[in-house]
């Protein structure tokens, strides 16, 4: 194992190539990356990184939105069946039909979506920034898409008439309000971490509802030492990296992406030796998918 990591290190000095991660995947990967983050965080780096190569630990969505804010660079994703399905749960169809029915209106895409569709969004959002560039558009109406979820938080705690669509992850839509119950019984008197990904009946036992980065960061400013972390249990590394003498409780059954753990040591290697799976954007796609990005990027400032 070892051996291994030596070689990606040497192959990164090489190929002037940064390993980018996700806290989804695999404690063994986040190890060896040079960036660890949430979604938003890795666009940023993606964009202002002058390496010559990215290795994307992640899914589908994150690889190409690095390639769409960095053209130039070469963005290789370990396993390039790893996907989120909440990325597909929208159509471009329904986009352009909402957007013929309203005069006013924004649409909001959770950067969780396919390439295509951030060609027909008008601003880009991560659940780091979701709310305030909501809040930040000038718009009356906002259609979200594609996450229910994030859709519905965003809706209830802004004053826009935020319109919904039929799409979810199934790793936190798949966690019930019993399951926090049983958990909250546990471990009672102990604060609540949640990710907006959750559905409302769930959200509302949250202490906290925060992006990736958000649920670690309040847990290390806490002066708390116990918590139940509601989200996908690869944020358990950072937490625990950051938080040696604090506990993480997680929901049973655990919440985990197996999309996110296809990516293994053995794969960020033969990527990077390789140049396998380099994403690809056609240019028209890639140009109008940036607008929306860059546009995130801007509001979020
Ligand atoms: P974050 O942007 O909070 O890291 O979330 C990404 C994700 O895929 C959540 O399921
Ligand atoms: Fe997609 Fe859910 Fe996996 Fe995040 S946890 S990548 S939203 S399927």
């Amino acid at each position: 194992m070892n051996h291994l990591k030596e070689k990606i290190s040497q192959l990164k000095a090489e190929k002037n190539a940064v390993i980018l991660a996700h806290y989804y995947v695999a404690p063994e990967v986040q190890e060896i990356a040079d960036y660890v983050g949430d979604s938003f965080y890795l666009a940023k780096i993606a964009k202002s990184s002058d390496a010559d190569t990215i290795v994307f630990c992640g899914v589908e969505f994150m690889g190409e939105s690095a390639k769409i804010l960095s053209p130039e660079k070469t963005v290789l994703m370990p396993d390039a069946s790893a996907d989120c399905a909440m990325a597909h749960m929208a159509s471009v169809e329904n986009v352009l039909k909402i957007k013929e029915e309203y005069d006013d209106i924004a649409v909001v895409c959770y950067i969780n979506s396919s390439a295509a569709l951030k060609t027909v969004s008008d601003v880009c959002v991560t659940s780091a920034n979701a709310l305030k560039i909501v809040k930040a558009l000038p718009n009356k109406n906002i259609y979200f898409i594609p996450d229910k979820n994030l859709g519905s938080f965003v809706k209830q705690n802004s004053d826009k008439n935020v319109i919904l669509n039929e799409g979810w992850c199934p790793i936190h839509n798949n966690i019930t309000a019993e399951d926090i119950k049983a958990v909250k019984q546990q471990h009672s008197g102990v604060q609540v971490l949640m990710h907006p990904e959750c559905t409302d009946d769930v959200l509302a036992y949250a202490d906290y509802i925060g992006s990736t980065s958000g649920i670690i960061n309040y847990a290390e400013k806490s002066s708390e030492n116990e918590f139940i972390i509601i989200t996908e249990t690869g944020v358990a590394y950072e937490l625990q990296k950051r938080n040696p003498d604090k506990t993480f409780y997680f929901p049973e059954p655990l919440p985990v992406c197996a999309d996110m753990k296809k990516i293994t040591l053995q794969k960020v290697y033969d990527c990077l030796k390789d140049n396998l799976n380099a994403v690809e954007i056609d240019d028209e796609t890639r140009e109008k998918a940036l607008i929306s990005l860059d546009r995130m990027l801007e509001l979020a400032r």
